[in-house]
């Protein structure tokens, strides 16, 4: 007999378990099927969280050996311990997977661990050897459903030349479970993964030098703040190799050899290192899945298309996440995962992608929402800047943490917030308001009205928001 529902999703990241977790709200009989063994998809298991514990001890660590005595605290003889970083890193990861299932429960979603594979039609074939749904012999099953949900992720692209073994040539994934910290680190491009864990084994100790495609860091975010930030981190001890590429990387006398050319075609150099990360970007994961069955092609970027409301080419199936088009984030994965249920329950769910901020966690934060200086130029849109920095802000004085600005531009006639762009303390927070600005049309004169509580790091924001005014009053 073939188990009918009214959804089912297939993959349980931020996106699937999300949009499993709203359709049983809605009323929905629901199945999540995951193939890992453990809920939460890459941003529990071996992305967001796990990243950011060892982002949190690290940094820690750092402050402690590094800036406390200026403070005023002694603290000699400060040293880490690995595995105890570790374990706190494999247990928030834990306790946050567990969490996904008591949702689940809680919210009456059924959850199965196996492959989901598009068998045709609105069928769904479930293999692995822990499927728990009830009467399973535990082999192979399949359910239909009246609407499925792709939300099958992504995984690290590739790169020649580079084989990831996860031992001493990494991907993120290896990345996050070094059992030593190694004496060099050679990280291979200058974005999300490469900043943030090149931070995290810079500060236990490893001279990292990051070799980056383009002649700049974190390509699409502001420039003025991209060139502030790789300054900063210069001034930490990364060393930054732009405009390059790695070409190969050999095995030679006990180390790597990683062999590296300017982007343009030129000399070629070796580097020697102890690890390789490599982190030049994610494609889509579709592998396996049987979208041939249905009728679905992929993008020239490996990705579903979807059409208005995450529907695919196929009838009743839709993708959502960072299986189709638009930043890989997991909150744009679970803003996407709460509008296609409330679509299939006859709603009107609804992204605004103007409004998706976006994060990278070194110290100082760097955060961003909306439009940078860069695509108002090239849309030929009159603007105007607002800025604020951390150095005139008495409570980044007070926290001895005052690098960096808040920027914030605004429509030069309207006066409406078109993107706030910012690196400093604690950004990764303060970055609500400003998401929360842009999702409502407000204007920089809104911000600037509005009262913020002193002395705070987000009266940066509003000093931002009041220079358009002339009023900005700390400096
Ligand atoms: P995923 O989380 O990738 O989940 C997809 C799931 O589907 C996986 O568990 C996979 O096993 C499963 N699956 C695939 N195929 C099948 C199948 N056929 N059958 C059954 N199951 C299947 N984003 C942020 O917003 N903030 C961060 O701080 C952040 N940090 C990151 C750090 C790292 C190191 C990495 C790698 C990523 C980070 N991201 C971060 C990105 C974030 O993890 C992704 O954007 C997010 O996980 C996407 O969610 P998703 O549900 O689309 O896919
Ligand atoms: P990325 O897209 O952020 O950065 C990749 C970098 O590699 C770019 O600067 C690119 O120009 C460079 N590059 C590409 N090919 C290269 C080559 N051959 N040689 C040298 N450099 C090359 O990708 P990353 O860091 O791998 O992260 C993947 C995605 O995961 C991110 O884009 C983001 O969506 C997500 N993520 C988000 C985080 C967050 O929100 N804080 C943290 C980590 C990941």
């Amino acid at each position: 007999m073939t188990d009918t529902y009214d959804a089912v999703v297939i993959g349980g990241g931020p996106g699937g378990y999300n949009a499993a977790i709203r359709l049983g709200q809605l009323g929905k009989r629901t199945l999540c099927v995951e193939k890992r063994g453990k809920m939460g998809g890459t941003c529990l298991n071996i992305g967001c969280i796990p990243s950011k514990a060892l982002l949190r001890v690290s940094e820690l660590y750092d402050e402690t050996k590094n800036h406390y005595a200026s403070l005023g605290i002694n603290a000699s003889n400060v040293a880490y311990d690995l595995p105890m970083m570790m374990a706190h890193k494999d247990k928030t990861v834990d306790g946050l997977t567990k969490g996904v299932e008591f949702l689940f429960k809680k919210n009456k979603v059924e959850h199965v661990y196996g492959m989901g594979v598009l068998a045709g039609g609105n069928r769904v074939e479930i293999s692995g050897n822990r499927v728990e749904i009830k009467g399973s012999d535990g082999t192979t099953r399949t359910v239909e459903a009246t609407a499925i949900v792709i939300a099958t992720g992504s995984e690290p692209t590739p790169l020649p030349g580079v084989t990831v073994n996860e031992k001493d040539i990494v991907s993120s994934t290896g990345a996050l479970t070094l059992d030593s910290v190694p004496k060099r680190m050679l990280v291979i491009g200058a974005g999300y993964i490469g900043l943030e864990m090149g931070s995290v084994w810079r500060r236990l100790g490893a001279q990292v030098t990051v070799v980056e495609f383009l002649d700049r860091i974190t390509p699409g975010l502001d420039g003025e703040i991209a060139k502030n930030f790789q300054r900063i981190l210069a001034k930490q001890g990364m060393t930054f190799k732009l405009g390059s590429k790695v070409v190969g990387v050999e095995r030679k006398n006990g180390a790597l050899q990683v062999a590296v050319e300017p982007a343009a075609g030129g000399a070629r150099e070796t580097i020697e290192t102890d690890i390789v990360l490599s982190s030049i970007g994610r494609r889509p994961y579709t592998e396996g899945l049987g979208l041939d069955k249905v009728g679905i092609k992929l993008d020239n970027k490996g990705r579903i298309p979807v059409g208005a409301h995450y529907a695919t080419a196929a009838p009743g199936i839709y993708a959502i996440g960072d299986v189709i088009e638009g930043p890989m984030l997991a909150h744009k994965a679970e803003d996407e995962a709460v509008a296609v249920a409330e679509r299939i329950a006859g709603q009107a769910g609804h992204v605004n992608y103007d409004a998706i901020p976006a994060v990278v966690y070194t110290a100082p934060e760097v955060a961003t929402v909306g439009k940078t200086e860069e695509e108002l130029k090239a849309a030929g849109i009159a603007y105007k800047t607002g800025k604020f920095p951390f150095s005139a802000n008495s409570r980044a004085r007070a926290n001895a943490s005052t690098d960096g600005f808040v920027k914030m531009l605004a429509d030069a006639k309207t006066d409406r917030i078109l993107g706030v762009h910012m690196i400093g303390p604690e950004v990764g927070n303060m970055i609500a308001e400003a998401a929360f600005a842009v999702e409502l049309g407000a204007s920089a004169e809104d911000i600037a009205r509005t009262s913020h509580a002193h002395p705070t790091l987000t009266e940066a924001v509003r000093q931002a928001a009041q220079a358009f005014g002339g009023w900005t009053m700390q400096m």
